[in-house]
């Protein structure tokens, strides 16, 4: 492998743009070939990004022996057929969340990638900001006693579109796995796996959940309360409560630059603004994982991937939301 990893991104649209903005910042990073489905929009995409080559399809990009690892920005639904064309070909993957729609096909992925013995992750950006890591040193220091509870959500008003991948079925829409899985990431990252999971959801017209409220119970009695929603604007911020104290990620918590800690009516606050548009963590992370020769991320391991795709399988069977594949 050469000393700058050699990057390609599958599927062209908006968090494609992101991501390849941000990979401009790494210096130990480049931008070798990109692909769409059609070959001006990866031409013009090269073109802004500096991207050396441009390719037609998903298929020329996988066969160049030039690329080290694939960053996969294609819809939900998408992620598992294009993840293991990837994995056939032997380059290493960064597939953008969720890494698949059921339990069943990350299983599949996650035993390609080893049977492979490449890098696999998925792009959970939240994992690497410094507001994150903030919240990790607050609990390791005990600063708010005994967890209690968790509230997260994240709901933003989007027009019903029923193309849309937000809102198409066969592309895996709804808020559950669009936007759901943050909250569900941070009650998975800080209380781990629960022992119940209650859920209730509105459905679109197209059949996925627009609405979608969760309630997680732990062994140890403690509990999250966490909601997901494309209907409404809502704070969009993440708490957890304990026993001594409060952790307040601000709005966004999920790309948070600011973190409160409340103890006895008092508020600390940190600001940890995110370099770029927050995507250049995670990728510095894997990096670092390619130039080791790693092939899992310690920060955001397999495992982990396969717990929050368990859970979401959950909160899908209790609102009764089923993806054909
Ligand atoms: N980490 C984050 O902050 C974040 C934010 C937004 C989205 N995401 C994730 O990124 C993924 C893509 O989201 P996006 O908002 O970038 O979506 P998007 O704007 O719709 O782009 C998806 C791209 O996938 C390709 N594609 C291949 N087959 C397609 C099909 N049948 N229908 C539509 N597009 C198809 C298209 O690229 P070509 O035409 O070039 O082939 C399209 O531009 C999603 O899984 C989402 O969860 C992550």
């Amino acid at each position: 492998m050469s000393q700058k990893i050699r990057w390609g991104i599958l599927g062209l649209g908006k968090i494609a743009h992101k991501f390849a903005s941000d990979l401009q910042l790494s210096e130990t990073a480049i931008l070798q070939g990109v692909a769409s489905r059609s070959i001006e929009k990866a031409s013009d995409f090269a073109t802004t990004y500096h991207a050396k080559k441009a390719f037609s399809s998903y298929e020329a990009l996988v066969k160049d022996d030039e690329i080290d690892i694939v960053y996969i920005a294609t819809p939900h639904a998408l992620h598992f057929e294009n993840t293991m064309l990837c994995l056939q070909h032997k380059k290493a993957v960064l597939c953008e969340k969720p890494l698949g729609i059921n339990l069943t096909e990350v299983q599949q992925m996650i035993a390609k990638a080893k049977a492979q013995n490449v890098f696999f992750m998925e792009a959970i950006w939240t994992r690497f900001m410094p507001s994150f890591q903030k919240v990790h040193e607050l609990l390791n220091e005990n600063a708010i006693g005994e967890i209690i509870s968790i509230r997260a959500d994240f709901g933003f008003q989007t027009p019903f579109q029923p193309e849309s991948r937000l809102f198409n079925k066969k592309l895996g829409g709804g808020s559950l796995l669009d936007i759901g899985l943050y909250p569900i990431f941070l009650s998975l990252s800080v209380l781990g796996m629960p022992s119940n999971i209650d859920a209730s959801a509105r459905f679109t017209e197209t059949g996925v959940d627009s609405f979608c409220a969760m309630l997680f119970d732990y062994e140890n009695g403690q509990k999250a309360v966490l909601e997901s929603t494309f209907e409404v604007d809502t704070p969009t911020e993440a708490y957890i409560f304990g026993t001594k104290g409060v952790i307040k990620l601000h709005r966004r918590f999920h790309e948070a630059n600011t973190v409160s800690l409340i103890k006895n009516n008092e508020e600390t606050v940190f600001e940890l603004p995110h370099a770029g548009i927050g995507y250049i963590h995670e990728i510095e992370a894997v990096n670092s994982c390619m130039l080791a020769g790693e092939t899992e991320n310690p920060k955001l391991p397999l495992e982990f991937s396969l717990q929050l795709m368990t859970i979401i399988d959950k909160v899908k069977s209790k609102i009764g939301l089923q993806y054909i594949v």
